[in-house]
């Protein structure tokens, strides 16, 4: 079965992410898609509250997916496509797991995975998409470093249903190239359009301090972030977030 045909529509969940992972405790098959048109307690990096007002694109994808690493990469990649393919926008990757248009957060990505022993048992994918939703349904101090596609597109938008299916059957076709691939060349697509290359980019914590980490030259064979001096970062820790100057 095609991934768009598992996907169901709901008006409201606390959070999609969530619903399905615990769904997919007791038997629930695999693959399956959830969208709401609304999440009362939407949920992001590092356990962050996700502003999920009516209008946004709000799809979690349950998958058992051949490969551990790269899972937010591929989100995100398929999220450029989308936009790319329908709106004939530039979108970029922000790693390790935001999409921005102009600096501009279009596109968050939540992967959870659940192993069991060595072996990765299921793996919830998460994507917020701004759509149509207000600026101002966003929490005030990330007001301006928010875009949605209604602020971008002079066309009418298409029902976030629609691009729910889209993102499916785009993701189907990068979760196919993944694992027949391999990270390694997968990263190779992503680098292409990665955020910053050529810039600095500095670690900013919740406090406000920031680390400089080098100047981006692309990515590491596992994803990770790669500066021009060969320095690789594989992950952020819970209290810190990428920017690029
Ligand atoms: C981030 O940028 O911090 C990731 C945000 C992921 C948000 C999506 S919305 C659908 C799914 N359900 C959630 O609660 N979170 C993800």
């Amino acid at each position: 079965m095609k991934l768009e045909e598992t996907l169901t529509v709901v008006e409201e969940v606390e959070s999609t992410n969530e619903v399905l992972f615990r769904a997919s405790e007791s038997d629930y098959p695999i693959p399956s898609a959830l969208m709401a048109r609304r999440q009362t307690d939407g949920r992001g990096r590092a356990d962050r509250t996700w502003a999920s007002e009516v209008g946004g694109m709000y799809l979690s994808v349950l998958l058992k997916p051949k490969v551990v690493e790269g899972l937010a990469l591929l989100g995100s990649y398929t999220v450029v496509r989308l936009i790319q393919e329908r709106f004939g926008i530039e979108s970029q990757v922000r790693w390790p797991n935001d999409v921005t248009i102009e600096g501009k957060k279009v596109a968050g990505i939540l992967p959870q995975v659940k192993f069991v022993g060595q072996e990765l048992e299921r793996a919830v994918l998460g994507v917020g998409l701004n759509v149509a939703q207000p600026v101002k349904s966003f929490p005030e101090e990330i007001q301006n470093d928010v875009i949605t596609l209604g602020l971008l597109s002079s066309k009418p938008l298409p029902p976030t249903t629609r691009l729910a299916r889209l993102f499916l059957k785009i993701l189907e076709e990068e979760l196919d190239r993944l694992e027949t691939s391999g990270l390694q060349s997968y990263v190779h697509s992503v680098e292409e359009v990665l955020e910053g290359v050529g810039h600095t980019a500095v670690l900013v914590s919740d406090s406000g301090e920031t680390d400089e980490f080098g100047v981006v030259a692309g990515l590491g064979p596992r994803g990770e972030l790669r500066a021009e001096d060969g320095t690789l970062l594989d992950s952020l820790s819970r209290d810190e977030r990428l920017r690029v100057r």
